[in-house]
């Protein structure tokens, strides 16, 4: 599974976001260390606040499928309402917990990468505990 394709994943589960109220939609794609690939879109709720990122939708479908297998090397994020679109956050601080190695998101001229060290420095993980 190369980054194009883990990217492809992402962009289709962003058609089946629900998002009526921003409008705004996104696509989630985890490629776990064991080579399987776990998708999540955002879902949004009439009370706002209950809303949820698309990232952290995948990491929950992740954590149900994959109870052996809940290392994550890389995540994708797509956005056909923006490009690129990075991670909130609190998203970066779920992907964190499961130990992604590598975010990737697109930009006009292609895919771009960074580490999670470049997205979340100086985090706080589960081996603090
Ligand atoms: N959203 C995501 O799903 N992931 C991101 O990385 C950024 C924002 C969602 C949350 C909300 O449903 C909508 O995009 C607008 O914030």
């Amino acid at each position: 599974m190369d980054l194009q394709e883990l990217m492809g994943l992402a962009r289709e589960a962003a058609k089946n976001a629900y998002a009526p109220y921003s409008g705004f939609h996104v696509g989630a794609a985890i490629l776990t260390e064991d080579g399987n690939v776990h998708v999540g879109c955002n879902v949004e709720n009439a009370s706002y606040g209950l809303g949820i990122c698309a990232e952290r939708n995948a990491a929950a479908a992740m954590a149900l499928a994959d109870p052996e297998g809940r290392a994550m090397k890389t995540v994708a994020v797509a956005s056909p309402n923006a490009a690129p679109c990075f991670p909130c956050g609190a998203c970066r601080q779920v992907l964190r917990e499961f130990g992604c190695k590598e975010i990737v998101v697109e930009s006009p001229s292609g895919v771009r990468s960074y580490t999670m060290e470049e997205m979340l420095p100086h985090s706080f993980g589960p081996e603090v505990l």
